[in-house]
């Protein structure tokens, strides 16, 4: 038997901490033996995405193409991790009816963290008006409504936040199995 394939969706503002959290829990998964592949949304934005911006089209369209990859990893029996703000509920919702199998991950570090942390500055840029429609200054971010884990990183260190994310997917029968080797 196969391991059984899921997409462990991470969404949240930028900087809250869903690719280092996404992180720890690869490599947890791979150091149990877990096949595994990570989408995050700066090195997609580079390749399967390039050229998209940030209207909520060309945002709907980033996730719907990640969403798309993901499934098609899923359904081959792989654990997907994909971080990626996200921002708009619909189409969250919409890549999780596709996928079926599916975790949703909530980063929820508040904007005012996120904004002091400015690990890439792009706050300061946002609040100063060189970067437009920037989330949670001047477009929307939409919370999960019902989020499988709900990672408060204010209050938790990233691997309490990370072990959450496994015990979620190993009480959801996620890691019962590890790929076998096929012998030839
Ligand atoms: S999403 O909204 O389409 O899901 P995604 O996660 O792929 O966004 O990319 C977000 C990253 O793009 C941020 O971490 C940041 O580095 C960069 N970025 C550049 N412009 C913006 C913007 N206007 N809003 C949010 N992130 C931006």
């Amino acid at each position: 038997m196969g391991q059984r394939g899921v997409t462990v969706w991470f969404t949240g503002l930028s900087g809250a901490g869903k690719t280092t959290i996404c992180q720890v829990v690869e490599q947890a998964l791979r150091a149990q033996g877990h096949q595994l592949e990570v989408l995050d949304g700066d090195v997609v934005r580079e390749n399967l995405t390039k050229g998209l911006g940030f209207s909520k089209a060309d945002r709907d369209e980033n996730i719907r193409r990640i969403g798309f990859v993901a499934h098609l990893l899923t359904r081959n029996g792989v654990i997907v991790l994909v971080s990626a703000i996200s921002p708009y509920r619909e189409i969250r919702e919409q890549v999780r009816q596709k996928i079926g199998d599916f975790v949703e991950i909530y980063v929820s570090t508040p904007l005012e963290v996120c904004e002091q942390r400015d690990v890439k500055g792009l706050y300061k840029r946002a609040r100063a008006g060189q970067i437009k429609q920037f989330t949670g200054i001047d477009d929307p971010y939409e919370p999960p409504d019902n989020p499988e884990v709900n990672c408060q990183t204010q209050q938790e260190t990233v691997e309490q936040s990370a072990q959450n994310v496994l015990n979620c997917l190993k009480s959801l029968g996620y890691l019962d199995q590890v790929p076998v080797l096929q012998q030839i």
